[in-house]
Parts: structure tokens; sequence; C-alpha cells
């Protein structure tokens, strides 16, 4: 299937722009659909790309702007619910509308993202859930090329996960954490945009579903005592029994804005590990975290030293 032109949905996000620029620079016409075109200027320096301000959830802004372009790529998505963007309008009404567009376009090829153990049948949280439905109303499509991927935690320098803790150990010298027993294969931002490359100029992965994890497994409490490590501070990471984990779930998520909810909780009771890991069929050969974010947090504690120099210099 010949793909030239690509309109890309969420592409304004962590891994959307990871995915633009690759996309962007591998020579495909790229446009980006946003919601908040002024935040996002910086997409539109790159080659061969637009960025237009949309409506996603309208089914004729969807329409217009499909029309001509050769795929769609969703990768839409939230981990939580506010009052004005409900899970299941995000992530299971969202793919009908945008099968429906395509179609409508004639769109031929549509690549979605959904998240490991997404299941309409048996998602423990509402994200899982609705991830599930969006992904049967996307993989049922009749008359569209579809592939869709199911990714553990994704991370990168510039990613929300690991940043958000490190934050949070740079603040408190004691960090209370729920579910430290549960686990994760994080897997490289830069394997997940290449997977999606690969299914753009790959046929056989026309129909496909695809979990995608990185090469090693990690309790949580794991991934929070390493940010400390590489960030050179000495951390007490307590895990929450159940329900100390619950409550903390309760109370952060009556904040209005969300950092750790009852939703997130119940999706940390299921592994994000996969069952079947598909990068090798893709060929992809994953990057490790330990090859790539030390480094970047190494960087972080030169910064600190500099600083503290200037602010002894008086200079800060
Ligand atoms: N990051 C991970 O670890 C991870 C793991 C597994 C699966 N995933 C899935 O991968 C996808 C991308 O994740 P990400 O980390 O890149 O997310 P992100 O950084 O939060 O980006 C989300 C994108 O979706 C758009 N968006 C958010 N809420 C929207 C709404 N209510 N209506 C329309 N557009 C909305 C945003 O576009 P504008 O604000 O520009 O409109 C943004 O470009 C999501 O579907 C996520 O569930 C992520």
């Amino acid at each position: 299937m010949k793909i030239n032109k690509v309109c890309v949905l969420g592409g304004t996000g962590f891994v959307g722009r990871h995915l633009v620029a690759r996309l962007a620079n591998r020579g495909y016409k790229v446009k980006v659909l946003t919601r908040h075109p002024q935040r996002h200027r910086e997409i539109e320096v790159l080659p061969n790309t637009t960025l237009i301000e949309a409506d996603v959830h309208d089914p004729t802004v969807l329409l217009e702007n499909f029309s001509g372009y050769d795929a769609a790529i969703n990768l839409v998505g939230v981990l939580h619910e506010y009052p004005r963007q409900s899970f299941r309008a995000v992530h299971a009404e969202l793919p009908g509308k945008v099968v429906e567009a395509c179609r409508a376009a004639g769109v031929k090829r549509l690549l979605h993202m959904s998240a490991l153990h997404a299941d309409a049948a048996k998602g423990p949280s509402q994200y899982l859930f609705t991830k599930g439905e969006g992904e049967q109303a996307v993989m049922r499509a009749e008359g569209l090329a579809v592939t869709c991927f199911k990714p553990s935690i994704i991370f990168a320098p510039d990613d929300n996960f690991y940043n958000q803790f490190a934050n949070l150990l740079k603040t408190f010298p004691v960090l209370p954490l729920a579910c430290p027993d549960a686990r994760f294969a994080p897997i490289y931002v830069g394997d997940v945009a290449q997977a999606f490359e690969v299914a753009l100029e790959n046929d056989t992965t026309i129909g496909q579903s695809y979990e995608l994890c990185g090469p090693r497994v990690y309790t949580f409490r794991e991934v929070v005592e390493d940010i400390a490590r590489m960030l050179g501070l000495k951390r007490l990471v307590v895990g929450l029994p159940d329900s100390m984990a619950r409550l903390q779930a309760k109370v952060l998520g009556l904040l209005p804005i969300k950092v750790f909810t009852t939703d997130n909780y119940l999706s940390l009771q299921v592994d994000s590990v996969c069952g079947c890991n598909s990068l090798d069929a893709l060929g992809i050969t994953p990057h490790s975290v330990e090859s790539i974010m030390p480094m970047y947090f190494g960087g972080m504690i030169q910064r600190r030293r500099y600083d503290s120099l200037r602010k002894v210099a008086g200079r800060d």
C-alpha cells in the first residue's frame, strides 16, 4: 500500500512529537490536528509538516481533514478524566468517529494507539476498559486496513512518567508509593515510533494488534528507586499497603489537577508486562532504560551542581 500523506491525531503529545518528527524526516507529508496550535508551534518547523487547529471530536472536521490523505494515526488518549473529557468520549467514541471519517474520506490505512491490557470485557479500570472498546471499534472496521499498538509504559528524557517521579523525588525525602510490586516493561519512545513507521511501510502488519514492551521488567519500587539513584539522591521509598494505596488514590483524586486517582490504582492491579512482545516480529531491537535515562538524569545532576555554584557566587 503506497502511503504518502498521513494525518495524525494526538501528534502534539509525548509519543506524537517523536512519531511526527520521525515520519516527517522520512519524507511523509504529515498533518497534525490539535486543539491548541499556539502551544505547539515547534512542530511547524519540521519538514513536510502542517499543524491545524481542529476539534477532532467533530465528525465533519475529521472528514474535512482526512480528505486527500492516505493514512490516519490516532494517538489521542488521557490518563485522567475531567468534566469535559470522559474516558468513553476519548478512548471509545473517538476511535469510532475516526473509522467513520476514514471510510467517508477514502483513507485506506489506520494506525491506532491502544494500551497494554486494554480490554473491553475485563479491563480493571475505566482507562483500560474504554481503551479496549476503542480497540474493538477499529479492529472490527470493515474495508479499512488497521494496525493496533498496545505498549507498556513509554519512557524517554521528555516523558511524563519518569519525569513526574524525578520531580517528586527532588522535592520529598520520603516517597509513599502505591502498588510498589506492580510490574512494568518500559519501552523507549523511539522504539514505539519505529513500530508505527514499520507498520506504515509493511502490509503484513495490516489487521494485527502488537504488544510492545521494553527488554526488562521492573517493579514500580525498582523504577522509582532507580530514578533516585540516577539523580544521585538518597531517598526512602515506602511501599504502601493496599488499604493505604486506595486511600491515597481517593484523596489525591479529589484534587483539581490529577496525579493519581482510583482509576490509576485500578490500572496498576494488572502487571504492565507483555504476554507476547511484538518488537522482534517488527524487526526492532529495543533500547533499555539504562542506555538512555542515566545520561539524561546525570545531566540534571550537573545542572544542579552549576546552579548551587552560581548561588554561592551570588549569580542566581
Ligand atoms: N505515555 C505512555 O506511557 C503510554 C503508554 C501506553 C499507551 N499510551 C497511549 O499513547 C497515546 C499517546 O500518549 P502520550 O503519552 O503521548 O499522551 P500525551 O502526551 O498526553 O498526548 C495526548 C495527545 O492527545 C491529545 N488529546 C488529549 N486529550 C484530548 C481530548 N480530550 N480531545 C482531543 N485530543 C486530546 C493532545 O492533543 P492537543 O492537546 O494538542 O489537542 C495530545 O496530542 C495515548 O493514547 C496513550 O493512552 C501511552
